[in-house]
């Protein structure tokens, strides 16, 4: 397969791959911010190193916020394919801090004005694997979403898991998976991993629920277009400074959902995670005697591939 961005995805494993590795120096010291400091640095850098012309379109925030992987900051070396690229360089920050689990560094990409710019804000999340898409809807009550993903699975509600972030506004949510007769998976952090682990086969997760990150919710759908699930938001803003947010982005209106196709267009998108600290995507780094080790997924719609790559990386 030819694809210039299929092309790229293989060569982003080298930079999610570097910034897996120095983010992993950090685990668990209890310092997020230098966590997240080596893994931008680490990923700024190997970036530019690659052949083509990226847009960052998620990132680390407006130029006046961050100054690496800005949103609208220019990577690579300059050179085609036009790129949009949402990077989330380490995705679970506290995770790495307290040395938890389920922490990646992720870069998606689409050409050019495929991959919607999602102002930093909040979105409720509904993702499905690929039996169920097309069956269940963002206002539907719980009950009824569990009831249906059961039916298409062929399970029964009782062996039907949903993941949840575990956090205080989902205890209404947590409440009426429970008496709908469905297990819960919470989790601490990362809901990109989890909303992708609701259509990997050897994953417990069957559907993922609750709010988290926007621009998660956009890297999520890169991967989950390619696997065939579905992944339905709805914009969430915390409060008034997400809404001023969002208003000054031009976003007004919150009650429309969104698809994953609303979300990542086209059908060249890539999606390359390594993990950091191991969760349904990736293990986590490994520090061995003479070489550390990796694990990369590489996703590619064009080439309607996914890829588990295992690198050892010498040290001496
Ligand atoms: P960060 O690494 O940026 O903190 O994101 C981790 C995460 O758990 C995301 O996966 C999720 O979408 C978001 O935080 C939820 O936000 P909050 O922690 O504010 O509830």
């Amino acid at each position: 397969m030819n694809s210039s961005l299929h092309r790229l995805s293989l060569e982003f494993v080298r930079v999610t791959e570097l910034a897996a590795i120095e983010a992993a120096k950090w685990i668990g010291r209890g310092d997020g911010k230098a966590a997240d400091k080596a893994a931008v640095d680490a990923m700024r850098t190997a970036l530019n190193q690659i052949a083509f012309s990226g847009e960052i379109v998620i990132g680390e925030g407006a130029k006046d916020e961050s100054h690496e992987l800005y949103v609208g900051e220019k990577v690579g070396n300059g050179n085609a394919p036009e790129v949009d690229i949402a990077v989330d360089p380490l995705e679970c920050t506290d995770s790495v801090a307290y040395g938890r689990t389920n922490a990646i560094t992720v870069i998606a990409t689409g050409p050019k004005g495929t991959l919607y710019k999602a102002a930093d804000s909040y979105m409720q999340k509904l993702a499905v694997p690929p039996s169920a898409k097309n069956i269940v809807d963002l206002d539907a009550p719980v009950k009824d979403t569990i009831q249906k993903v059961a039916k298409a699975l062929g399970k029964d509600i009782s062996e039907i898991t949903v993941a949840i972030l575990d956090r205080e506004r989902h205890e209404k949510l947590k409440n009426e998976v429970r008496s709908a007769g469905a297990r819960l998976q919470l989790f601490t952090d990362g809901d990109v991993a989890m909303a992708l682990a609701t259509c990997l086969p050897e994953s417990p997760v069957d559907i993922l629920m609750g709010t988290g990150g926007s621009s998660e919710a956009v890297l999520a759908a890169s991967a989950m277009r390619t696997f065939g699930g579905e992944l339905l938001v709805r914009w969430k803003p915390k409060d008034e400074k997400h809404i001023a947010r969002l208003n000054a982005a031009g976003i007004t209106k919150f009650d429309d959902i969104l698809k994953a196709e609303d979300l990542a267009k086209g059908d060249d998108l890539t999606f390359t995670a390594t993990g950091v600290l191991t969760g349904p995507l990736a293990k986590g780094v490994v520090f061995g005697k003479n070489h550390i080790t990796t694990h990369t997924i590489v996703i590619s719609s064009k080439s309607n591939t996914t890829r588990f790559i295992k690198t050892k990386h010498k040290t001496s």
